[in-house]
Formats: structure tokens, C-alpha cells, sequence
């Protein structure tokens, strides 16, 4: 379902070396394929997101910022914001306001869709209809307020403040859409705790309860993705971890429009990687042992010595050999074992092709070592 749209920018190549491996650590080592990119069907015929919303949004005077927090049922931080943040901070938040900026361009799409009832939006129960619409218009607020929440402690601090860019969406159906934003979700959930674990270590720890707030709003939001598609609410006892990278690398492979993004997101470009597109090829992927098959476009003729990493809840990350390589017109086929029933591997799965056969510590260092990623995998 995700990579069917991809897009890969690296403006620049600035290193900040005083930046952990997670948050763009990976740049410092030569990566060939960070531009590798391949456009399908949808993303190519879309006629892109654009900003502002007809409320301004981004740009919002203080009585539209009221109606969004009435909407959002609740306020900014009225707190006073740090006036400086270590510079790992800065990627961070600049990567959550990224992030978030595609998401309010996400369910203001969704919600239009729904509200006009575009052919696989409708919603035949009126009953049902009028609930959905009412939960997605508080979480387009909401992610609204994320969005100008991080940046508002950006400009506190005298950092840019991210733009949004253009976007498309690999969905035409709202039952797709909302397998979508589950997905994109969990790989939120992820990344926040990354966020978390760079304030608490760069001297930014004041910042991590606000991260930790969102991580739970976030979750909220998923449970009911995941009621909608007739899955549990919870789906693990410990959530998957991710990184900063993948997060980043997953944004600009699947959704944003490449080259679209305004200058002032330079250095967000700067700092993290895009890593070239895993697809997932096997779908429908069931809780059980068994051989996965996954793609990547590269002209690279050898990656048998390059390993499968699989990134899920809190476990160490499982390397997998990586076998039957083929390749035919810049298209590189091949297997890797999926140990979903051995590891009880609910929930989301984050696969990379990784460099180095580890062991792997922890994510930071498979996003270190990664070269084509995130490949998604949902199960449960
Ligand atoms: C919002 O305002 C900033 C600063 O004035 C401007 O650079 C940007 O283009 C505006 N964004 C939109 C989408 O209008
Ligand atoms: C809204 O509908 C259009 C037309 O089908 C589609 O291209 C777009 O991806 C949809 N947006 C969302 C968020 O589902
Ligand atoms: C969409 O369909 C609902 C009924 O399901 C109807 O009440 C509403 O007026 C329709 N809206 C538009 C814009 O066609
Ligand atoms: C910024 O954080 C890094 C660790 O990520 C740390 O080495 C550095 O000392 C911090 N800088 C400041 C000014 O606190
Ligand atoms: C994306 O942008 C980069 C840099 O501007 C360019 O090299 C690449 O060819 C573009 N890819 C597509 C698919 O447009
Ligand atoms: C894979 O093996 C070939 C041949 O031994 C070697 O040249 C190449 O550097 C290796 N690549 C990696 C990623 O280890």
C-alpha cells in the first residue's frame, strides 16, 4: 500500500556533525542512492495538496487561531517556550512540524473527500457519517496545533520555522485512507519516542512531558483508525520504535511532492537522510513465520551482502539474510525471512536494508547503517 509514490530531495549536503546518528548521523557516510525515486499511477496523476487552507492555515491571525483550539477542543501550551534548543533539538522539532504539516494536508484532504462524498468516501450511515466527520475536523485541528506548537518553540528559540510543501496521497477510497493513517500513525508513535530520547539527552529535557502528551493524542487517534478497520484499539504492549530518519525518509518517499518544499525547510533536508524506497512486495502478510519478497529500484548489481533489518515493538531488531536477489531493469527483487510468529510480530514492522549485518543495539544504529528504508509492514 505505502512506496507507490516516492520522491527524493536532498537539498544540499550539509553535515552537522554534532548531530547523533539517528538525526542525520547517516548523511556523514557516502549513500548512493538517496535520489533513487519511482512515481506510480496515483501519485503521478494526483493534482497535488497545496497550502494555505482557506483559513490561512499555515498562517493564522488570533481569532483563527481560536477557532482552530474551539475545534481542537483545547489550547496551546500557554506556557513560556525555551529561548534556545540544542541544535539536535532543532531537527526534531523542524521534523515534527514536517510531519505534522502533512498531516493536517492529509485529513483536510479526507475530510473534503468525505464531505463531498467523492466516489469511495461515502458513507452511507448518516449516523456514522456525521461521527467520522465530527472526529476527523478535531483531529485536523488538532494536528493543526501540533504543527504550530512545534514551530512556535522554534521561533522562540530564533530557529526557522518549517513551510509546508505539496503533497499526494496514495489512496482513492476512504477504507485505504484510513489504513493510511494508521499506518503513517504507528510511525509517528515511533518517531516521538525518538524525539523524546534526543530532548532527554541534549539538554532540551524540559521539552519530553509536551512529547509525551502528543504520543498518547496520537495513540487515541489510532485506536479508532484501528476500530474503523475492525482491529483491536491497542495493538502491542510496547509500541515500535522508530527514527528521526526513517520517519523523514517514509514522508518524502510516499507523499511529498518532490522539489515542492519552500527554502525554509532546507535545513531539515540537510540534517536527516532519504533513504532510497523498500516496497514491500508480499501483501496481506500474516502473523506467521514465513519468506517475505521486497523490492528496490537501484542499478547496484550486488546487495547479497547487504542484510534485511525488521524493527518491531521494543525488541532488538532481527537481521535477516537477504536471498534470491534478481534483478531486471533497474529493479532489484529479493527474499528475506519474516519471523512473525516466533516474535509475536503484531502491529508495525519497520524493514531496512541495512549495510552492515550488525547486531544492532538499537534503531538509531540500523538507521545508521541503513541504505533503502522504511519498508511498512502491518499485521494485526
Ligand atoms: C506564510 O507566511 C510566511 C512568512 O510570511 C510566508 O513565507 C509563507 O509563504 C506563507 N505561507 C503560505 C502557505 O501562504
Ligand atoms: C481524496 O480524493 C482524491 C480523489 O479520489 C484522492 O486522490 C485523494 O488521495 C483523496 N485524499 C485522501 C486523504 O484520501
Ligand atoms: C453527501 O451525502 C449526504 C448523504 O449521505 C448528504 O446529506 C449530503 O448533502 C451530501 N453532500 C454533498 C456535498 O453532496
Ligand atoms: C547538544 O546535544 C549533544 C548530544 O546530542 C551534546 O553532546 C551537546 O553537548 C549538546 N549541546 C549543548 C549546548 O547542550
Ligand atoms: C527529485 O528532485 C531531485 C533534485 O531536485 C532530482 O534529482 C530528481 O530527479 C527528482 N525526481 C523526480 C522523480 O522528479
Ligand atoms: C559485497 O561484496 C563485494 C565482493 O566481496 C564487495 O566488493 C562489496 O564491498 C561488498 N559490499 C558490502 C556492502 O559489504
Amino acid at each position: 500500500m505505502m512506496k507507490s509514490f516516492t520522491s527524493a530531495v536532498l537539498l544540499g549536503a550539509v553535515v552537522v556533525s554534532a548531530y547523533p546518528a539517528a538525526w542525520g548521523g547517516a548523511l556523514s557516510t557516502p549513500n548512493a542512492h538517496h535520489a533513487s525515486s519511482t512515481l506510480s499511477s496515483y501519485g503521478a496523476g494526483q493534482t497535488p495538496f497545496t497550502f494555505p487552507l482557506a483559513i490561512g492555515f499555515p498562517n493564522v491571525s488570533d481569532a483563527t487561531l481560536r477557532d482552530i483550539e474551539e475545534q481542537a477542543h483545547g489550547t496551546l501550551p500557554n506556557g513560556a517556550l525555551p529561548t534556545e534548543l540544542n541544535a539536535t533539538s532543532v531537527t526534531v522539532l523542524q521534523l515534527i512540524a514536517f510531519n505534522e504539516a502533512f498531516e493536517v494536508a492529509f485529513f483536510t484532504s479526507l475530510l473534503q473527500n468525505i464531505t463531498d462524498n467523492v466516489s469511495g468516501y461515502q458513507i452511507d450511515s448518516h449516523v456514522l457519517r456525521e461521527f467520522v466527520l465530527e472526529t476527523l475536523i478535531a483531529v485536523q485541528a488538532q494536528e493543526e496545533l501540533h504543527f504550530l506548537g512545534a514551530n512556535g518553540i522554534l521561533a522562540s528559540a530564533g530557529q526557522t520555522q518549517i513551510q509546508p510543501c505539496e503533497y499526494v496521497f496514495p489512496v482513492d477510497n476512504f477504507d485505504d485512507a484510513i489504513n493510511l493513517a494508521r499506518t503513517f500513525t504507528d510511525v509517528v508513535l515511533g518517531t516521538l519516542q525518538d524525539a523524546q530520547n534526543a530532548f532527554a539527552t541534549d539538554g532540551d529535557a524540559e521539552l519530553v512531558a509536551l512529547i509525551g502528551s502528543v504520543i498518547g493524542q496520537e495513540g487515541e487517534q489510532n485506536g479508532y483508525y484501528r476500530s474503523l478497520l475492525n482491529l483491536i484499539p491497542s495493538s502491542n504492549p510496547f509500541l515500535t520504535r522508530s527514527a528521526g530518519p526513517f520517519a523523514f525518509s517514509a514522508l518524502n518517499q510516499d507523499f511529498v511532492v518532490n522539489g515542492s518544499c519552500p527554502p525554509a525547510d532546507n535545513a531539515l533536508f540537510a540534517a536527516l537522510p532519504i533513504f532510497g524506497a523498500l516496497t514491500v512486495d508480499t501483501k496481506n502478510i500474516e502473523p506467521k513465520d514465513q519468506t517475505l519478497t521486497f523490492s528496490i529500484s537501484s542499478h547496484a548489481s550486488d546487495i547479497s551482502n547487504y542484510s534485511l533489518v525488521l524493527i518491531n515493538q521494543q525488541n532488538l531488531p532481527i537481521v535477516e539474510k537477504i536471498t534470491n536477489v534478481k534483478s531486471s531493469y533497474g529493479i532489484i527483487t529479493f527474499d528475506a525471512e519474516f519471523p512473525g510468529a516466533t516474535f509475536i510480530m503484531d502491529g508495525l514492522t519497520i524493514a531496512a536494508v541495512t549495510k552492515s549485518a550488525g547486531p544492532f543495539a538499537d534503531v538509531p544504529s540500523v538507521a545508521a547503517a541503513t541504505v533503502f528504508g522504511p519498508g511498512l509492514i502491518e499485521v494485526n
